[in-house]
């Protein structure tokens, strides 16, 4: 495998990084996921509006854009994939210990792309389980869910928590108890006709993946509303998917001891949403 490093494509025993680097010692530094159909990188554009995004919370110089872009294009082609997993990772760079980040002079910038393992076509037609973990949500007050940082610790206790009660996917709830989101994706569930989702001031990451389920609902009708909802306010649905780059939208079948159909809402959001990426890799969205 062919990793791009800094500011070139290396092998992936050279890929390494110092254990100087801030983002091993204090997990100062952000990421990105995105998906790439058929040679295409999926909204790459929005995954680099957000990166830039989350690089100015923290104050982290990013290299130029276009050249992200052409890393991200070189990683591919080196390792000859169509369809793969992405992930740019930016930390803060190698500097001696210390919290201040004027200590590390130059960002590492890390490329890695792999052949996309398609997720079991039964999780889809089935749906998933999730439970609702303990673990909260960061408090946007404390790290902002908005930064897609490399801070993941509340995020892994879920997913732990999630695995040990053979779950595929914890719901977190924010500090207040209100629904905020998966470990890694966004959640949605219809009630009375309307398609909802937590509201980005519940504290979530505004997924690329929940921005496009929206107006793809909008655009064929379906009423969306993002609001605070409690755990007793999903119970109720009558459907719940989850959503994010890699999974798109995934059906979910029981949250604790409730079942749910896969119905027509999240039926024909999955066929909008394919319909869209194909467009999308052809050129025409
Ligand atoms: N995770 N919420 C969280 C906490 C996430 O980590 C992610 C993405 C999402 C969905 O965002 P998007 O639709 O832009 O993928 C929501 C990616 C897949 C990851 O961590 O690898």
């Amino acid at each position: 495998m062919q990793i791009f490093l800094h500011d070139k494509m290396v092998p992936e025993h050279e890929a390494v990084v110092s254990v100087f680097d801030h983002g091993f010692l204090y997990g100062d530094g952000i990421y990105e996921t995105m998906r790439a159909y058929d040679g295409t990188v999926f909204m790459l554009d929005r995954h680099l509006e957000r990166l830039s995004r989350s690089a100015s919370l923290i104050q982290l110089d990013l290299p130029h854009l276009q050249m992200i872009r052409g890393a991200v294009c070189e990683t591919l082609q080196a390792n000859g994939l169509k369809n793969a997993y992405v992930r740019v990772t930016i930390s803060r760079g190698k500097g001696p210990a210390g919290l201040d980040p004027a200590l590390c002079p130059r960002p590492t910038l890390v490329v890695i792309a792999e052949e996309f393992r398609q997720y079991p076509a039964r999780l889809y037609a089935e749906g998933v389980r999730l439970v609702i973990a303990k673990t909260r949500r960061n408090l946007a007050q404390a790290l902002d869910p908005k930064i897609k940082s490399l801070n993941f610790l509340n995020n892994i206790l879920a997913k732990i928590e999630a695995k040990e009660r053979n779950a595929y996917e914890a719901i977190m709830l924010n500090a207040n108890g209100f629904i905020a989101e998966g470990t890694v994706s966004n959640i949605f569930f219809v009630r009375a006709g309307i398609l909802r989702t937590p509201s980005v001031d519940v504290g979530v990451l505004d997924g690329i993946t929940r921005e496009l389920v929206i107006s793809l609902a909008q655009k064929n009708g379906i009423p969306v509303e993002e609001g605070r909802y409690l755990p007793e306010d999903i119970c109720s649905a009558s459907e719940v998917f989850f959503t994010n780059t890699t999974s798109e939208i995934m059906p979910v079948a029981q949250i604790e001891d409730i079942r749910y159909e896969i119905g027509a809402v999240t039926g024909a959001l999955r066929g909008h949403y394919r319909e869209y990426v194909t467009k999308y890799i052809a050129g025409g969205a």
